[in-house]
C-alpha cells in the first residue's frame, strides 16, 4: 500500500487529480480500448474535480476515451434530485467536460429490479475488461463507497442498508434531517473496486483520522472495509495531516521517508 501524506485538502485534491489525469494520458485510451475510471461523490472529490475540470479546460486532459462507473446511489432518488448520486456527478464534473453520454455508468436508485440492475452494471466492467483505477473516499467508519461495517470483502454491487453514523454524516446534505437521508442505497461491492487495476482512495480531515489508522495500522477487517486495499497490489491512499493525527508517528515517517526517496529516483 502507498500512502501518500499531504499537508491539507487542497494538496491532497492536486494529487489525486494529477494521478488521475496522469493514468488517463499515458493509457492513451481510444474508442477501442478506452479508460475506465471508477468515481465517488461526497465532500471528498470536489477539489479533485475541479482539479480535472480545469486540466480539461485549459486543453491539458481529454476524457473522450474515458468511461465512467459511479460508485453508489441513493435508492429511491431520481436523477433530478439535488442530492441524487447522478445528479452530483453531472453537476460536479460531467456537464463541464468532453466525455460521452454513453460512456458514463451510473446506478439507477429508481430501478424496481435492484439484482438486475447490480448485475448489469457489473457485467458493463466486465464488458470493458474491468476497471483501469478506482477513486473513493472513505467514510467516519471506514466504508469505501458504502460498503458499511461487516460488509464482506468479496462483496459485489447490491444493496446495502446505511449506519446510522453514516446517515447522520450525510444529513448535512438534506438540510441537516437525517429523516431525509435515505436507508438503503445501491453501491459496488469491496471486490468490485479491489477487482481494479489500481485502487485511490482519499481522505482528509480529523473525522477520517480513526478509519485511517483502522485502515493502515490494523490487520484487515470487515468493520472496515477500505482496510481491504491491505491485499491490494496497487491501492494508494492520499490523507492530510488531520486525516493521519490518529497514526504513529514512525508510521507517518516511514511512509513520508518513502515518497521522499521515490522522488531522488530510487
Ligand atoms: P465524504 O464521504 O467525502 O463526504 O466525507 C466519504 C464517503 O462517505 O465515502
Amino acid at each position: 500500500m502507498r500512502v501518500i501524506i499531504q499537508k491539507d485538502y487542497d494538496k491532497c485534491a492536486k494529487w489525486a487529480a494529477n494521478y488521475i489525469a496522469n493514468k488517463i494520458k499515458v493509457a492513451r485510451p481510444t474508442a477501442a480500448k478506452p479508460f475506465v475510471l471508477g468515481l465517488p461523490t461526497g465532500s471528498t472529490p470536489m477539489g479533485v474535480y475541479k482539479e480535472l475540470v480545469n486540466m480539461f479546460k485549459s486543453g491539458k486532459l481529454s476524457f473522450q476515451h474515458v468511461v465512467t462507473f459511479s460508485m453508489d446511489e441513493y435508492i429511491g432518488l431520481d436523477l433530478d434530485h439535488p442530492q441524487s448520486y447522478a445528479h452530483f456527478m453531472f453537476e460536479n464534473l460531467y456537464n463541464h467536460i468532453d466525455i460521452k453520454k454513453e460512456n458514463i455508468n451510473i446506478l439507477n436508485g429508481m430501478t424496481k429490479d435492484y439484482a438486475k440492475e447490480c448485475a448489469t452494471y457489473e457485467s458493463k466492467m466486465r464488458h470493458y475488461g474491468g476497471v483501469n483505477l478506482f477513486f473513493g473516499g472513505i467514510g467516519t467508519d471506514g466504508h469505501i463507497a458504502f460498503n458499511e461495517p461487516g460488509s464482506s470483502l468479496t462483496s459485489r454491487t447490491r444493496v446495502k442498508t446505511l449506519t446510522q453514523e453514516t446517515r447522520e454524516d450525510n444529513s448535512r446534505f438534506f438540510g441537516n434531517n437525517i429523516n431525509k437521508v435515505p436507508k438503503t442505497v445501491l453501491t459496488v461491492g469491496v471486490g468490485t473496486i479491489m477487482d481494479a487495476e489500481e485502487v485511490l482512495i482519499m481522505a482528509s480531515g480529523a473525522s477520517k483520522a480513526q478509519a485511517i489508522h483502522d485502515t493502515i495500522e490494523e490487520g484487515v477487517n470487515h468493520m472496515c472495509a477500505a482496510s481491504a486495499l491491505q491485499m491490494h497490489q496497487h491501492g494508494i491512499i492520499v490523507c492530510d495531516d488531520a486525516a493521519c493525527s490518529k497514526l504513529l508517528p514512525k508510521t507517518v515517517d516511514y511512509f513520508k521517508q518513502i515518497e521522499n526517496l521515490k522522488f531522488e529516483g530510487v
